[in-house]
């Protein structure tokens, strides 16, 4: 069921050597690395941790919730709901490399006991039903054709009354998109739905949607104010480009082409689990 493509796509190799190499040319001593140090360049989505502060408030996390993760990455947005909403969160990543990155930088800034993270598949993940309290996913389900699938899993190892916390890029009205973009470098391995797709498919795997929040274009004017420092000043030496190696810069500006045109949409979503007992 590993989809090498997805794999081989997000694999970087010394990934771990490469970021902690990155960090000490940006000035931050890797050895008493602490949460924000890591925000530019552990947040793989649009807006970085912005949006992923904003996905928290509206999610309600609190102390004590047992958050799943699904499509992890290196591990931004888990280290960060864990050490400022002291969640329990465990992340699940298909790619492996991601997966040892995140656990290393979770040791590094001391959060090993809140946060843990494996490799798996968002179509089959390996856990009880009735498991978590939140199930949180950002820039994930872009990879994956099969969604039916994923929501019916997420739907399943969320206990009762628990919260699902999406956020991510949707189809726009204008298609196809142009390629390559940070998830993708061919058609083969996108898969995005529009807002008229995704809302029947979460309604069927039995979620109640509690609040959605089109931010296309916060995500536009978030991009075109990137791209004007990044002209201004070059690239810093932490960002998401350290991820995304040679081709980052034309993804970047696909994105951008892509928000412009109507080819890409941005969606925070958030859903609940409630069945009659
Ligand atoms: C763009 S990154 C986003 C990472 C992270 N959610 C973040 O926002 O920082 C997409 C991630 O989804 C993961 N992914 C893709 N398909 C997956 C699948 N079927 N199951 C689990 N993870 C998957 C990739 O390995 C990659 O780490």
């Amino acid at each position: 069921m590993l989809d090498n493509n997805i794999v081989q796509h997000y694999t970087r190799q010394d990934l771990g050597d490469v970021i902690l190499a990155a960090l000490g040319k940006a000035g931050k001593d890797v050895n008493n690395l602490k949460p924000e140090d890591l925000a530019p360049i552990d947040e793989f989505h649009v807006r970085g941790r912005k949006a992923t502060i904003e996905l928290a408030c509206e999610a309600g996390l609190g102390p004590d919730m047992h958050v799943l993760d699904v499509g992890s990455g290196i591990g931004g947005p888990s280290r960060y709901i864990a050490h400022e909403f002291g969640c329990r969160v465990t992340g699940i990543d298909l790619t492996d490399e991601y997966c040892k990155v995140a656990q290393m930088l979770a040791l590094r800034i001391g959060l090993s006991n809140l946060v843990t993270f494996q490799q798996g598949d968002a179509r089959a993940l390996p856990f009880p039903d009735s498991t978590f309290d939140v199930v949180w996913t950002q820039h994930a389900a872009i990879n994956i054709s099969d969604k039916a699938t994923i929501y019916r899993e997420m739907f399943r190892v969320l206990k009762n009354g628990g919260t699902l916390a999406i956020y991510d890029i949707l189809a726009g009205s204008v298609s196809p998109i142009h390629f390559p973009v940070p998830w993708a470098c061919r058609p083969e391995d996108s898969h995005l739905v529009s807002t008229e797709e995704l809302r029947p498919l979460l309604e069927k795997s039995g979620f109640i949607i509690k609040s959605w929040k089109d931010t296309t274009d916060i995500a536009l004017a978030w991009f075109t104010n990137v791209s004007k420092k990044i002209q201004q000043s070059g690239l810093t030496p932490l960002g998401i480009h350290v991820l995304l190696g040679a081709d980052f810069k034309a993804m970047a500006q696909n994105q951008r082409k892509n928000l412009e045109e109507g080819r890409i949409a941005l969606a925070q979503i958030v859903a609940k689990k409630c069945c009659a007992s």
